[in-house]
């Protein structure tokens, strides 16, 4: 188990907190993170980079509310960014733009002259298309972009295909072959300037190999950029880590980090600027999703447990067959264990968010869905007219709101009806 999530006699505790407590001030489905467990994630990354010159740029995809966002900028994280509008978010959290880097296959001209003028640290650019229109509009501003160019390493991170990005057949990066022109390129250009590189090979990455093989090919690169003239100030590795949903055991941050830095030193590169880009492993075992059981529903085939949290809330099982831990708030052994498949209430079959999972369960107990932290509320939507739920940030034994129920209403005031 997980210090900060964890029974204290038949109760779940988020730290010093009964999560049951919570559902009932809140209501039910409603998102439940602990910051210590926030704080120690980054921890293990702060250890494995001490001595060194790092920034370490939340991935802010990952769960993106501005509390989390604030708590992170607090500790003196950046933030990585895929759009404009993440961007906007770390300004409104008090975030420091000059801690931001900006990856993603598909930037906006508006979106580059929006953190241009934001002064942001670093542009991930990700083929030589966008590099060629990002200098146009730094041109026109008078400025100069500063870029890292994103590397394809072509190795594989052994994920779910879906979540897996370093390989040659993915949308991501320049291609291995293409990198050295590609800088040459960016050199020549009026408004860029080169500062760094970067990869990203894929997410909830639970082997340490495939980060040790992209290290050397992008150490290689260096080597071959650098020798043509052009300095690389920055070495950027991307996110990726895994966290245990089921069973999982990534390598420790700091574990992985002694290891990859003994690769940098060994071949003289560990004096460089570090850049990370983690999101998963900071949030997602900090959180939980809880839900009230609505129905219990016997068949012949399946017995299912009705919750009242669903796949617009929780979108991972139903997109990638992600497993997510799922217990009760209050363990009793009155009724007996059965096995249910967990289901939400909307209208479609692929809305479930555990299967076969043995529970003694009554209709209005509640359980928590485990390792919801990250790309969970983030992925979350209004289909079928639902509401976001809410989110709770707990420290110690203080709760806060950092994100009320949304009403329906809420969902489509922006919405207008015809002239009559
Ligand atoms: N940097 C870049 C360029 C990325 O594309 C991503 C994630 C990250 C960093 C952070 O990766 P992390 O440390 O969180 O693994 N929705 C999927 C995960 C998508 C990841 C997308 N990119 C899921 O729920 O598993």
């Amino acid at each position: 188990g997980h210090p900060h999530i964890a029974y204290r006699g038949a109760d779940l505790f988020i730290e010093d907190l009964p999560v049951a407590q919570l559902a009932q001030m809140h209501g039910t489905p409603l998102f439940v993170y602990s910051s210590a467990a926030m704080q120690e994630a980054l921890a293990a990354y702060q250890r494995g980079f001490a001595g060194r010159k790092v920034q370490i740029c939340y991935a802010m995809k990952a769960n993106p509310s501005l509390a989390i966002v604030q708590f992170f900028a607090r500790q003196g994280c950046g933030f990585d960014i895929v759009s404009g509008g993440e961007l906007e978010r770390v300004l409104a959290a008090g975030g420091d733009a000059g801690k931001v880097i900006f990856s993603g296959v598909g930037k906006t001209r508006a979106e580059m002259r929006q953190a241009l003028q934001a002064g942001i640290l670093c542009f991930n650019v990700e083929s030589e298309a966008e590099l060629e229109v990002l200098s146009e509009v730094a041109v026109s501003m008078g400025l100069q972009a500063p870029v890292s160019i994103r590397v394809n390493p072509n190795v594989d991170p052994k994920t779910h295909p879906y979540i897996s990005t370093g390989l040659k057949g993915n949308k991501f990066g320049v291609a291995h072959e293409r990198t050295l022109a590609t800088y040459q390129r960016a050199a020549s250009l009026a408004g860029i300037r080169v500062v760094g590189i970067d990869c990203h090979i894929g997410s909830q990455i639970t082997e340490a190999t495939p980060y040790l093989d992209a290290a050397d090919r992008v150490l290689d690169l260096i080597e071959a950029i650098e020798a043509a003239g052009i300095p690389i100030h920055h070495i950027d590795f991307g996110g990726g880590l895994g966290i245990n949903y089921n069973g999982d055991t990534p390598p420790a941050a700091d574990d992985l980090w002694a290891q990859l830095l003994a690769k940098m030193d060994a071949r003289g590169f560990g004096d460089r600027q570090f850049l990370i880009e983690p999101g998963r492993s900071l949030v997602g075992n900090a959180g939980l999703c809880v839900t009230e059981v609505l129905y219990l529903k016997p068949g012949e085939e399946k017995n299912f447990c009705i919750v009242d949290a669903a796949m617009n809330d929780l979108p991972r099982p139903a997109m990638y067959q992600a497993f997510h831990g799922i217990v009760p708030l209050q363990q009793h052994s009155e009724v007996p264990a059965q096995v249910y498949d967990v289901v939400g209430p909307v209208c479609e079959s692929g809305d479930w968010l555990g299967r076969e999972r043995s529970l003694a369960v009554c209709p209005g107990d509640r359980l928590a869905v485990l390792s919801a932290g990250a790309y969970c509320m983030s992925m979350s939507s209004n289909y079928n007219t639902r509401g976001r739920a809410a989110e709770v940030l707990v420290s110690g034994s203080t709760s806060t709101v950092i994100r009320p129920r949304e009403t329906a209403a809420d969902s489509f005031r922006n919405e207008r009806l015809l002239a009559l």
